[in-house]
């Protein structure tokens, strides 16, 4: 080793011991003839001191520069009084250097190593080795280690094992498109990489392996989102013989025993709340509330039916939003906010500020309702003076969508949620099928082997818009962390869902042959869920995006930009494998 001891690890209770450390120079000072150096290594910093009396050693460290590597060795002595620095955990102390090696120079970092300023993100990520080096990813890698190491403890101790699954596999479709690697031993085919270990997962289950799970590594050809990437882990895992009350209790315990563990974050509710989609829809604009805050949305639809603004009367759906004390807005600060309502596809946004008598001041549409219609609007909004209301009248999932991310502003806005607060939640009772205006058919809501809730089984064939599915999705802080199933096991049953998503038989056949006919050999009831591992890291570090989480993850735009890939191949490799690229500009 060429270390004895690591730098933040170096307390009162080694003075006068003589150590060798080996770090990068964090920071270098020449003072009153001595040089300084904060050494770096993982675990933290350490002052070192160039002693007098050790010509060479003060000579290596006057010359080293910033993010240089030095191995020193030196006596650890206490820091003259008023020198202590309660910033690190080694500021007691500094090491007195008596041999200083220089094990490699660095040229000057495109950025600042050692300060949290703000860096271009693309830069970073050409530079990931060196942004890895900075105090906030090291720590947010750390996290996701101890993360990841709890839940595998805590899994293998409660019997589950965990079994590794192929990438190169055929098409497991979970809403996204694949991505796709040719085949050179089979001309013309290509693999697929999983969306999901979900097939596997289930034929684990019929080869009686009862408690998987994996750490598994999905892919996802989709757009880019903060809390998207194409390459992405799950926490995935099913079990034999269990109901969803089985599999939501498992995830309950092991999430609120791994939070206890490594956050100093609270749950806000024990046991979490439970919510039907519609119910999340319709209090809050989406399937995955931010339960920390209140700031309910209000459905309006019925009082201006009648009304004669046209606006209003003839949309789907009227939703409201109380922006308390938000009245004192200025002109400019509402078209603002319907500008933002546009981005998101509303028409517009309706809006109205309450005066300190309790009745309408400015707004954008009140004169067109009669006394009647604004007092009971007022009322059913809870409108008290100073409080500005916002409406958006559309298409229901336009509106919810909307007003959604209106409540979320106000929410920040105002202030009215505690960063140290995870509020999760199940979201529950989705339809098993959602209705594909443009494809004309059934879309499962979750995927294609997901059970219908028991209640609903009978109805499967003469009425599949109206079947749940036994489906439960795990909500955090506004974020769906996990989502999972009660998978169908026979053979028929799935059938009858491809048949309803207009799989032909021979394309089910083709693409799903191997799980049709595992179903025939003794499948036992199973379920289970994936947790998203990035975004519960996420949420865990306090980052709004999970690339702050992954050690080398791609850009918004699906690049490496460290590496420059996705990147062309030369000519042979794809002779090889049989493909010939289209020029794009000649098409
Ligand atoms: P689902 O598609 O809901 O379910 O995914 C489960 C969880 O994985 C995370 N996730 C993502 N994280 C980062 N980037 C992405 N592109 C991405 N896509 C999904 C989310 C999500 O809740 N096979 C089923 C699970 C099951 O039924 O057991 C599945 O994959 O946190």
């Amino acid at each position: 080793m060429l270390k004895t001891h690591n730098c933040g690890e170096l307390l009162r209770e080694h003075i006068g011991k003589e150590v060798t450390l080996a770090g990068w120079v964090h920071r270098r000072r020449d003072h009153g003839g001595l040089t300084f150096i904060e050494l770096r290594d993982r675990s933290g910093l350490v002052q070192i001191v160039s002693d007098p009396d050790h010509q060479r050693a003060h000579h290596v460290m006057a010359s080293a520069r910033n993010e240089y590597v030095l191995q020193v060795t030196g006596m650890v002595c206490e820091r003259p009084a008023g020198a202590v620095n309660p910033e690190i955990a080694s500021g007691e102390i500094e090491v007195l250097a008596q041999s200083v090696e220089t094990l490699n120079v660095a040229k000057t970092p495109p950025f600042d190593i050692n300060n949290s300023s703000a860096v271009d993100e693309s830069l970073r990520l050409k530079y990931r080795y060196l942004d890895l080096r900075r105090m906030r990813m090291s720590r947010n890698l750390q996290l996701r280690h101890e993360v990841v190491a709890f839940i595998r403890k805590y899994l293998s101790d409660k019997g589950f094992v965990e079994v590794e699954t192929p990438i190169l596999f055929k098409t497991t479709p979970e809403g996204a498109r694949d991505y796709l690697v040719p085949s050179r031993v089979h001309p013309g085919k290509f693999y697929a990489l999983p969306q999901s270990p979900q097939q596997l997962k289930q034929l684990l289950m019929v080869g009686g392996m009862e408690r998987y799970f994996q750490i598994a590594r999905c892919f996802r050809d989709e757009d880019q989102r903060g809390d998207r990437q194409p390459e992405f882990t799950q926490l995935d895992l099913e079990m034999s013989f269990v109901e969803q009350e089985d599999v939501m209790e498992l995830i309950e315990t092991l999430t609120t025993a791994l939070f206890e563990a490594v956050s100093e974050k609270k749950l806000q509710d024990t046991p979490w709340p439970r919510i039907s989609v519609e119910e999340a829809l319709n209090r809050f604009g989406t399937d995955r509330p931010d339960l920390r805050f209140g700031l309910e949305l209000r459905e309006v639809t019925d009082l201006v039916v009648e009304s004669d603004f046209r606006i209003f009367s003839q949309s789907e759906i009227v939703k409201g939003l109380n922006a308390t004390e938000c009245g004192g807005y200025s002109r400019r600060q509402i078209d603002d906010l319907a500008e933002f309502a546009k981005q998101h596809g509303a028409g517009g946004l309706a809006w109205a500020s309450i005066g300190s008598d309790g009745k309408v001041d400015r707004s954008s549409f009140a004169k067109y309702l009669s006394e009647g219609i604004l007092e009971a609007l007022l009322g059913r909004m809870h409108a008290r003076p100073g409080d500005l209301l916002l409406f958006v009248a559309d298409k229901a999932h336009v509106a919810n969508e909307v007003m959604g991310r209106l409540r979320l502003e106000f929410g920040k806005r105002l202030e009215l949620f505690d960063d140290n607060v995870l509020a999760c939640c199940w979201v529950v009772d989705f339809p098993l099928f959602n209705w594909d205006e443009n494809e004309h058919r059934w879309d499962p809501s979750h995927h294609l082997f997901t059970a219908p809730a028991p209640s609903d089984v009978s109805r499967l064939l003469s009425d599949p818009g109206g079947v749940r599915g036994a489906q439960y999705d795990m909500v955090c802080n506004g974020y769906e962390l996990a989502g999972g199933s009660i998978r169908i096991h026979q053979r028929e049953m799935q059938q009858q869902v491809f048949r309803l998503i207009g799989l032909q038989d021979d394309v089910a056949r083709e693409r799903f042959g191997h799980m049709l006919d595992a179903f025939e050999y003794g499948t036992p009831p199973h379920g289970g869920i994936a947790v998203g591992i990035d975004r519960l890291v996420m949420l865990l570090a306090d980052e709004a995006n999970i690339r702050e989480v992954i050690a080398f993850p791609k850009s918004q735009q699906a690049m490496d930009l460290l590496s420059g890939a996705p990147s062309v191949v030369d000519a042979e490799q794809l002779s090889e494998l049989h493909i010939s690229t289209v020029d794009e500009g000649k098409t």
